[in-house]
């Protein structure tokens, strides 16, 4: 720890930090646009790659979601998973999740990352924090 001489100095949280955690908007994210409404048909997923990031995309019950596209088991893409009712399974082993919050379905303990879409004009664009 740095000790300076005299009255210790005090280091405060920017204004607007301040401000997106009292509206509880994410510090520092962005929207990305991934595709086109239209290019995932309804009951299908796509995966993208944003930044250094893999995303699935699911399209079900005329609403988009976004979760890590790699599977926490062996690293499987989930955006090519079989989507049913709002789960996609993976393609590999079968682990499950939900596509609205990244659960895992058979330990709900456990998620993936899970974004915010949105639907801006004709783009589909997920929420990701800002590295
Ligand atoms: S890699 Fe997904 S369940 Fe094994």
């Amino acid at each position: 720890m740095i000790r300076f001489p005299g009255p210790q100095p005090v280091f405060k949280m920017p204004a607007s930090k301040k401000i997106a955690s009292a509206l509880k908007v994410p510090w520092m994210s962005r929207f990305e646009t991934v595709a086109q409404v239209g290019e995932i048909a309804e009951g299908q997923g796509a995966t993208f790659t944003v930044g250094d990031q893999m995303i699935a995309v699911f399209h079900t019950q005329g609403r988009y979601y976004a979760i890590d596209d790699l599977c926490p088991h062996m690293g499987a893409s989930l955006g090519a998973g079989h989507l049913e009712q709002g789960v996609v399974t993976c393609p590999w082993h079968a682990w499950r999740f939900k596509v609205s919050d990244g659960t895992w379905v058979d330990n709900p303990k456990l998620k993936v990352g899970c974004y915010e879409v949105r639907i801006e004009g004709h783009e589909i664009q997920v929420r990701l924090p800002e590295k």
